[in-house]
């Protein structure tokens, strides 16, 4: 059933499983990243990004893990003040980031588990002028997938405050539509609903947070979106890029239209729906009724031992995840995302099954 991808199976919120034709497409022969071809390669690349996304927004495709991307629009978007909207770790790391830069900025603080208001932003950007917003779409640490066009239609009520999001475990499997919804940065890592190895960071950056950036005191030179925005103007990246995950973006987004958005999106939500529906008479789902994410589940492990009901799906072929932060030892998180498919999420709930069934019994 699962005979095409490695095993273990890795079902944490990410990296994901690779399919083996995107696998292949790292070992096409390397380029010159100065020459034509690597021009036809970007270009293709920024269209196909921005019709995914939905937007006109410069797209760069930065050889770096998320977090790097998230210090870079820290730094582009500086000196603030930042409002950060903290519901879980992932949100944390927006402003751990802004306070590693010297910067300034308050955090807008909801519990884990559950979303933010829209209204509550309102209030908060009232209080305050603030340079830029940072949100977490779909928070990974918790499950909650963030109602990101309402707060983008709040933030659009402040002129000068730019709007920046993590769609790290949300890109490719729930609609973005970037310029509608007044998204300035929007970034995520590669090896999570995009399913491919990690090590590259998609990244758009709207005409309004490249003006800022523009103006943005101590850039550096690596993540200073002006100069990568020249880069792009040459059909080029401004360093040598990972090329071969670029080869794989390429091949990945051929399987997304084959597939179709649609369908694609359609197929995150009812994965996400599967396992609420099997957890329904065993677990309480760690995230709040209506914004659950469509691409991973925590669950709340009352009365069992996370670690030895981990080695159990572990010894029968599956990597789960544990929880994140201080939700370390209370959660199993189940990613369903990228090449998850129905039949392999229902035999790693079957087994799940059988491990909660044999530490009952041992107590
Ligand atoms: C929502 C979110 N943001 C940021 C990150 C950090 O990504 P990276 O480890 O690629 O830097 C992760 C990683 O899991 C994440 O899930």
């Amino acid at each position: 059933m699962r005979s095409s991808f490695d095993e273990p199976y890795l079902l944490i919120p990410g990296p994901t499983p690779v399919a083996p034709s995107i696998a292949a497409a790292a070992t096409r022969p390397m380029i010159s990243h100065r020459g034509r071809e690597m021009r036809d390669l970007v270009g293709d690349l920024l269209g196909r990004l921005r019709a995914l996304l939905a937007t006109d927004s410069e797209v760069y495709t930065l050889g770096t893990s998320a977090t790097g991307a998230m210090e870079a629009a820290v730094r582009n978007a500086a000196p603030g003040p930042f409002l950060h909207l903290v519901g879980g770790a992932f949100g944390g790391r927006w402003s751990d980031i802004r306070e590693a830069c010297g910067l300034e900025g308050d955090r807008l603080e909801v519990p884990w588990g559950r979303a933010f208001d829209p209204d509550a932003v309102r209030d908060a950007l009232g209080r305050r002028r603030y340079a830029a917003v940072t949100l977490v779409h779909s928070e990974t640490s918790t499950g909650v997938l963030n109602p990101l066009e309402e707060i983008g239609a709040v933030v659009g009520e402040f002129e000068e405050t730019l709007l920046l999001v993590d769609t790290v475990t949300s890109m490719t499997a729930v609609p973005l539509e970037l310029d509608a919804w007044g998204v300035d940065l929007c970034l995520a890592g590669v090896q999570k609903a995009w399913a491919l190895p990690p090590g590259l960071t998609i990244c758009a950056v709207s005409a309004a947070a490249l003006e800022r950036s523009r103006r943005a005191p101590a850039k550096g030179y690596h993540l200073d979106w002006s100069l990568h925005h020249s880069a792009l103007e040459e059909g080029q990246t401004l360093t040598t890029p990972p090329l071969s995950l670029m080869f794989q973006l390429q091949a990945q987004l051929d399987r997304i239209e084959a597939e179709g958005l649609a369908a694609r999106y359609s197929r995150h939500r009812d994965l996400q729906a599967r396992v609420a529906a099997w957890a329904e008479d065993r677990f309480e789902l760690f995230a709040e009724e209506g914004h659950r994410s469509p691409t991973l589940t925590p669950l709340r492990m009352e009365g069992y031992a996370v670690d030895s009901i981990l080695e159990g799906m572990r010894d029968r072929g599956w990597i789960l995840g544990a929880g994140c932060g201080r939700s370390r030892d209370q959660l199993i998180r189940i990613g369903h995302m990228g090449e998850m498919r129905p039949e392999i999420l229902d035999a790693a709930l079957r087994d799940l099954d059988g491990v909660l069934e044999g530490a009952r019994e041992r107590r």
